[in-house]
């Protein structure tokens, strides 16, 4: 009687896990499939949205400069030779920003910007850097 209550016990918690992790596993999706604009085609307004977070939430400027000139802790956002964001791409700006760099000071979401705002950002240091945006 025992072991047949401890085995269904052992069964739900197999079915609630499974669940759980089919959960996770479609979250990562989620996170790994954020919808970046086509670069041929990014609204001013999300460029506009990003320069905002730029300069406030994400407390970019403070490393970076308010010009994207760099400092004396970071580098310079504008075309560069890109150090972690591979060519400076539009998803590899995305996923600097997203998980930081691991040992220094480039911690993920700076400010706790949301995924929305992290693509704003990703967008606006993209139009700068490729597209010569006003920083
Ligand atoms: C506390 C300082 C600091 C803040 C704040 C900060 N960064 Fe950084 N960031 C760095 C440093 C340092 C690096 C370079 C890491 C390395 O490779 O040594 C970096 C690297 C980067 C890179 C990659 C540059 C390259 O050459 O590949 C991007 C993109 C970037 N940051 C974007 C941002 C954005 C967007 C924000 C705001 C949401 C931000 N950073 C806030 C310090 C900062």
């Amino acid at each position: 009687m025992h072991v047949v209550r401890i085995a269904w016990v052992v069964g739900a918690l197999g079915v609630g896990l499974g669940a759980m992790s089919s959960t996770a596993a479609a979250h990562t999706r989620a996170l790994q499939a954020p919808t970046l604009p086509d670069t041929n085609a990014i609204p001013p307004d999300m460029v506009t949205e990003g320069r905002k977070v730029f300069h406030s939430k994400g407390m970019c400027l403070a490393c970076h400069g308010a010009q994207l000139e760099g400092g004396p802790v970071a580098p310079t956002l504008k075309a560069h030779a890109w150090r972690d964001a591979r060519d400076g791409d539009l998803s590899a700006i995305y996923n600097v920003v997203t998980k930081g760099v691991r040992g220094t000071v480039m911690s993920p979401r700076p400010g706790g910007i949301s995924d929305p705002e992290t693509i704003a950002v990703a967008a606006y240091i993209w139009s700068v850097s490729h597209r010569g945006a006003k920083p």
